[in-house]
Formats: C-alpha cells, structure tokens, sequence
C-alpha cells in the first residue's frame, strides 16, 4: 500500500553533500527538510555559553533542563529554536562551535534531550502539509528513523569534501569531527543496514537527487 507519509533518512560524515541534496529533494518531493546538524551545533552554543564543557555530563544533563526548543518553519526548513530564538548562521557556524560540536555531540544526556525533538519533526511535517520529511544527520536511519520510508547513506572522497568546505570559505576539521563521531559509544556515525549507499564524488547535485528520488518511487 502507498504510504500517505514519507520519511527520508539521510547519514553521512560532514561535508558529504548532506544538506544541499537533502533540500533539493525536499524541493522535488514536498517534504519539510530538517538538518539535525544544526540541533547539535545550537545545543553546542548554548552549552559553550553557559560555560558547560563536555566532559561534565551531570552538568550537562541540569542545563540542558532549562532550554526549550521549538521549532519555526523557514519555508520548507525546520529551525531549531532555544528558548524561542533560532541562532543565526553565524552562531551555528563558528569556529568554536565546529571544533565543540563533536565533543558534545558523544554526550549521552545530550543525544537524549534531543530523540524526542526529533522524532516530533515528523508530526511538524504532517501538521504543515508536507507529503512528508527527510531529515539528514549522523543517525537518522539507526537511531532516528530505523522505520524510515528510505535510508541514504552519502559518501564522498577526502579531496571533494575539502574543497567543498573551501567553497564555502569555511574552516572546519572534517576529519577530526569524522573520527570523534564515528568511534563514540553512543549513536556512532555509520551506514546503517540496508541503506542505500551513494557516492557522490564524481556525481552532480541533480544526478544525486535523481537517484534519490527513484530510489523512493521504488520504495512507495
Ligand atoms: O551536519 P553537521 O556537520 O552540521 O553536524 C555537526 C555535528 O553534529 C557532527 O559533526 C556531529 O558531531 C553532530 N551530529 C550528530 N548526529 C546527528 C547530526 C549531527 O552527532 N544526527
């Protein structure tokens, strides 16, 4: 039977085209877009400016307690809102927070505050009209989503995602938050089972999201 509701799961390591092609099938499919990144780099800046570091998971866990999140919609995109302001760009993406971000993001306490937030996108997304979600992370088809309509796992080689961040005039240590967030005990970074694998190195933007959108006309 044709599900009336689609979820996409999108995985991979920073840089691997996560976010671009995750818009653009949003774009395609009428799906609410929603970038878990930007959950853990907005937990990371206000944990950073509480003076809360990563290694106090106890003190972690008590602030977390008092920020609340919503959400506001930004077209098709989802925002993360703390205590009722959506951090801007900058904030989310400065150099303190690229370098924090990873550490945080093994905290236990941390991964837990936001399951639930995340999994809410989802009735967001119905309550909006969308013909369904597609939430990329590091975990979405394991942990998130493992129920998801499709799972993407995207993979590029080391010198395509160096130039990507360079394109953006970004600085950020793709490989160091790789190897933190690939070996954490909890929710690790990895392809899941049965995902659909795709190496986007050599391929286009629309290449990507074609092949994506077929794999779902597949799957429905
Ligand atoms: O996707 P982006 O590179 O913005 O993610 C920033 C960081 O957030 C990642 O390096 C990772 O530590 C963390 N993250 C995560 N799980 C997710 C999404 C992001 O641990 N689902």
């Amino acid at each position: 039977m044709k599900p009336d509701f689609v979820i996409i799961a999108v995985d991979g390591g920073a840089a691997s085209g996560k976010s671009s092609t995750s818009r653009l099938v949003a774009e395609r499919l009428n799906l609410m877009h929603v970038d878990t990144g930007s959950h853990y780099r907005a937990v990371t800046f206000a944990l950073l400016q509480k003076g809360v570091g990563p290694d106090d998971e106890a003190a972690v866990a008590e602030r977390l307690k008092s920020i609340p999140l919503s959400t506001e919609l930004d077209g098709r995109s989802a925002r993360i809102a703390l205590d009722g302001r959506v951090p801007t760009k900058d904030e989310l993406r400065s150099e303190a927070v690229n370098n924090a971000v990873s550490p945080y993001a093994a905290v236990p306490a941390v991964r837990q505050f936001l399951f639930d937030y995340q999994r809410a996108q989802a009735d967001i997304a119905r309550e909006n009209n969308f013909t369904g979600l597609i939430m990329e992370g590091r975990d979405i088809g394991s942990v998130i989503f493992p129920d998801a309509t499709l799972r993407v796992f995207l993979e590029a080689d080391a010198a395509t995602r160096a130039e990507r961040r360079a394109a953006e005039g970004q600085s950020d240590s793709i490989e160091k938050r790789d190897k933190i967030d690939s070996s954490r005990k909890t929710a690790p970074l990895t392809c899941p089972d049965g995902a659909y694998k795709i190496d986007n190195s050599n391929l286009t933007l629309e290449e990507v999201v074609e092949e994506i959108a077929n794999a779902v006309s597949n799957c429905v």
